[in-house]
């Protein structure tokens, strides 16, 4: 009965965080440039589908601290909270490459 609980728990934690994982990859534009699963529509933008949360997570919090002046991230990233970069990470991590 535990069992069953903890996974019930975890699926209705999944479903929240794809949830919300959508809701900001719209919120903060994401979708224009990477696609709204993570494959960019052009070639001038990197595909993020698939791609390893951690190495997601440090990417976003590289660009956030505007480490790379003129990069077109630095815009992007500056808005997003830790918990963003948490949500936004797993979510393109979670999405098919
Ligand atoms: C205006 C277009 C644009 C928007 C909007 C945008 N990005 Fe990017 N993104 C880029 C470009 C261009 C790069 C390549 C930058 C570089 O590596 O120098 C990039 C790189 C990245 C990378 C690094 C990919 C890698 O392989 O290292 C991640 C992760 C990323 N973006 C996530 C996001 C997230 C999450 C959002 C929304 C908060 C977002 N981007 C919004 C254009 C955009």
């Amino acid at each position: 009965m535990i069992l069953i609980t903890a996974v019930i728990a975890a699926s209705t934690a999944y479903a929240d965080t794809d949830e919300d994982g959508a809701r900001l990859a719209w919120k903060y534009h994401c979708v224009t440039c990477h696609g709204q699963t993570g494959i960019a529509n052009s070639d001038r933008y990197p595909n993020i589908a698939g791609q390893n949360e951690a190495y997601l997570v440090s990417r976003l919090r590289y660009f956030r601290e505007q480490a790379e002046p003129g990069n077109q991230m630095n815009a992007q990233a500056i808005q997003l909270s830790d918990d963003d970069i948490t949500i936004l990470a797993d979510y393109f991590n979670r999405k098919a490459g």
